[in-house]
């Protein structure tokens, strides 16, 4: 309780503003350097497929960035996320800048009206990002077996590391904790009750912290795409573990 009051009291001695600048400055060069990855065309090094160009998706004809094809998904999922709006209306917008403050426009229409309604569309971005999430499972696998034989080198681990991330941030996603059983008014009456309860209480729990999870996956990406760029460099190796 003390250590709580403690942390408590040192994060409310910061400044406002700081907070707010973090948060725009974060998402701000993470989007930037998504388009930049974008940009490059390819983001493959054996066996490492960068998780922007996951899965990696051409259509004839149309000579444009595979992650081009991809990176809709995972972006608007997160554009989307109900944690990220609260980061980013505060921050970019600063409508409301924190709680307490007035809203600075007279009449507020919230997420009920143009334009902000668009992000009720969040829960069918789940459905993208889990497919999205199925294949960087699939690639993260494919790197403990290069050439066939398994090994365990840093890439590999770190892959492993992005999409447990990825799957905590997912996983922990609102609408899917609705879809699990915030829906259901009584567990034990509906259909598979205790199965959805069961569920529902591990998805409450990646919840709670489900910011923390949206900026370490959020960082786990962009390392994992640097990674990759640095090997294609030949710029550093990549270290056998076991
Ligand atoms: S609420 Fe954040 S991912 Fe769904």
């Amino acid at each position: 309780m003390a250590e709580h009051t403690a942390t408590h009291s040192a994060a409310a001695d910061l400044p406002w503003w700081l907070q707010p600048a973090a948060t725009v400055t974060i998402l701000t060069a993470f989007g930037l350097y998504a388009i930049w990855a974008a940009l490059q065309g390819h983001g493959y090094v054996a066996p490492y497929l960068s998780p922007f160009y996951s899965p990696p998706v051409t259509i004839a004809g149309i000579p444009i960035s595979p992650a081009w094809w991809v990176l809709w998904g995972p972006f608007g999922f997160r554009a989307t996320c109900y944690y990220y709006r609260k980061a980013y209306y505060r921050s970019y917008f600063l409508d409301p800048v924190a709680c307490m403050i007035p809203e600075s426009r007279r009449r507020y229409g919230g997420e009920t009206a143009w334009p902000f309604i668009v992000n009720n569309v969040h829960r069918y971005f789940l459905y993208v990002a889990i497919i999205v999430l199925a294949f960087l499972w699939r690639d993260t696998v494919e790197t403990f077996f290069p050439g066939g034989h398994f090994a365990v080198h840093a890439g590999s681990l770190l892959f492993l590391v992005n999409v447990v991330l990825l799957s905590g941030y997912t996983f922990g996603c609102h609408a899917f904790r609705h879809v699990a059983g915030g829906n259901l008014d009584c567990f034990s009456c509906a259909r598979g009750g205790r199965l959805r309860y069961g569920l529902w209480q591990r998805v409450t729990a990646l919840n709670q912290r489900h910011a923390q999870w949206a900026w370490a996956s959020l960082f786990s990406v962009a390392l994992a795409d640097v990674y990759v760029r640095l090997l294609m460099a030949g710029a550093m190796p990549d270290p056998r573990l076991f």
